[in-house]
């Protein structure tokens, strides 16, 4: 029973039990972001730097479809700059009046371009594997933004001896069965940051992570700050709650009853 009790509780806390889809796999560790915290809002720096990998490596394959590049505006970029950057795409637009397409330079309400035309251009490009859209990939992750750094980073070790690693394929412990069809996709000083940050394997992996993980919640910070605001007038409420109560039970609970035996009669 008490054993029982024990593995109850292990299943509760443990980060290997949640991490059990598959044997292979390494549990991924616990990283102190500084945005998960109930009062941590998101590093808009690193936003703007994660930006900046998502652009130069992860966009070559993945498509980000849910952004759009007047999501950045008063978040990592100005207006300015974020008009500055929509305009370095080129998006198909039309019919025009004569019904013909035509290619104009991205604007604000552009989302960020796709790296293929469709699926199955993806798959063939990629070894039948599909890049998957990271719009909302810290949420559709268990262990999201941890899982997305151990992943980046879990590259390069050898596979244990009985893991076959076929062409094409990498050895990557994070990732469910182990075996990968992205190459690793981050090599030192691959991004030239503007805010001269060096950019080791690691530094761009945290990076990208907490930009795709505002991408996925771009609504985190006003909501925490939402929702300590709602909270304010809840303490304060408890605290007249309580002190009501104190108030009104005070004659009850400061009152005696007690038995006293009727006075004996003359005569009995
Ligand atoms: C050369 C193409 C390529 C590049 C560049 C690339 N990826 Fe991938 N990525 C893939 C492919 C292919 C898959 C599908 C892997 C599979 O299913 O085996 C994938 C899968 C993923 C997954 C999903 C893993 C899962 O749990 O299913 C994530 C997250 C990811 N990539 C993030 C990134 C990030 C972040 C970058 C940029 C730092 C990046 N990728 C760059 C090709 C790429």
């Amino acid at each position: 029973m008490v054993g029982g009790m024990w593995v109850g509780a292990l299943s509760l806390t443990s980060r290997v039990v949640r991490n059990s889809g598959s044997e292979e796999n390494l549990p991924w560790p616990h990283y102190p972001w500084t945005h998960t915290g109930i009062f941590q809002s998101f590093d808009t720096a690193a936003i703007r730097r994660g930006f900046e990998v998502y652009r130069q490596v992860c966009s070559t394959c993945h498509s980000l479809d849910y952004i759009h590049y007047r999501n950045l505006v008063g978040v990592s970029h100005t207006k300015e700059q974020a008009v500055a950057l929509a305009g370095t795409i080129e998006v198909d637009d039309g019919p025009d009046d004569k019904g013909e397409m035509f290619k104009r330079p991205g604007i604000l309400t552009d989302h960020m371009p796709k790296p293929y035309p469709n699926d199955n251009f993806a798959r063939s490009a990629n070894n039948g594997a599909l890049p998957p859209d990271l719009s909302l990939i810290t949420k559709a992750r268990p262990a999201g933004v941890d899982y997305l750094f151990s992943l980046l980073t879990g590259y390069g070790r050898d596979a244990p001896a009985g893991i076959k690693v076929r062409d094409g394929m990498s050895y990557n412990p994070y990732f469910p069965g182990a075996l990968i069809s992205m190459p690793p996709p981050l090599v030192d000083g691959q991004v030239d940051y503007e805010d001269g940050t060096p950019s080791t394997v690691s530094q761009m992996a945290k990076d990208v992570a907490v930009f795709l993980n505002w991408c996925a919640e771009p609504d985190h910070d006003e909501r925490k700050r939402l929702g300590f605001k709602s909270l304010l007038p809840l303490i304060a409420m408890t605290c007249f709650a309580g002190y009501y109560k104190k108030n009104k039970w005070n004659v009850l609970k400061n009152r005696r009853v007690g038995w006293v035996a009727p006075a004996k009669t003359a005569g009995h």
